[in-house]
């Protein structure tokens, strides 16, 4: 059995281009082995943010009720992401980097003593022997480009997980998405399996486009454009 930690953290609801993209990686999983599937969604039901009432929840001794609130919360969440073999994240980029929410995920999942700990040595990673796949909707591009340097998503998430062990990540990216037509999806980093290539890949190829879920492009013309949801031939990419 496989436990999968499923991070959702747009808060586009239905029109998510990650969320799409998260739910067909994880069929994908499912399809492979059984799974044992656990769901956050951070767009929807938000992890409160670390306020002055709360802080000690997660970095200190917590005494009043909604430090030990805060502090449950975060046992429940570090207890998920142990429990986990493969970690799914979707992850838009706002505003250059993470969604807020999924921010404050992670204030409550990084816990010295917990998920790391500072040695002489300088801070250790306590999680490891995971996958993780990480879907980053993006609406410009910039895996290549002069952008390239503005990206504080992907090296910032990198840093964070491996921050707590987690090395073994798989970024899978939805670029350009408001380019319209010249949505592409390639996918970054490795690709370990070849159910999550074809879900990552609703294409199959570079040299087709995939047009996002209830995305409709202000630069297509109707009767040419393809629906929603499927792959067409690629078109020339259109500025946003
Ligand atoms: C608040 C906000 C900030 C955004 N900032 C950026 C940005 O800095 N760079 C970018 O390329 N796209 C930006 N976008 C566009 C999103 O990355 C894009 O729409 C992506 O599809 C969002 O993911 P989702 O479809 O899963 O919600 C922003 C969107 C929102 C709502």
């Amino acid at each position: 059995m496989n436990n999968i930690l499923v991070i959702d953290s747009a808060v586009s609801g239905d029109s998510s281009v990650s969320k799409a993209l998260v739910r067909d990686a994880v069929a994908a999983l499912a399809e492979q082995a059984p799974a044992s599937i656990v769901h956050r969604d951070l767009g929807r039901d938000p992890v409160p943010h670390l306020t002055e009432e709360t802080l000690a929840g997660v970095r200190g001794t917590p005494g009043t009720e909604a430090e030990l609130a805060t502090r449950a919360l975060s046992d429940e969440l570090v207890a998920e992401l142990r429990a986990a073999d493969v970690v799914v994240i979707g992850a838009p980029m706002y505003n250059f980097s993470i969604a807020t929410g999924l921010r404050s995920w992670f204030d409550h999942v990084l816990r010295a003593g917990e998920t790391f700990r500072y040695t002489e040595a300088g801070p250790q990673g306590l999680l490891g022997g995971k996958h993780v796949i990480v879907v980053e909707s993006r609406g410009g591009l910039y895996s290549e480009g002069p952008a390239q340097a503005v990206d504080f998503q992907e090296p910032y998430l990198r840093h964070l997980l491996g921050f707590i062990g987690l090395r073994d990540v798989t970024f899978v990216r939805a670029e350009r998405i408001g380019f319209g037509r010249g949505t592409a999806v390639p996918s970054g980093g490795r690709d370990s399996t070849t159910g999550l290539r074809s879900a990552t890949r609703p294409c199959g190829d570079k040299g087709k486009t995939w047009i996002p879920p209830g995305k409709k492009s202000p630069h297509s013309r109707p009767a040419t454009a393809p629906r929603a949801g499927t792959c067409s031939a690629s078109a020339r990419d259109s500025p946003p």
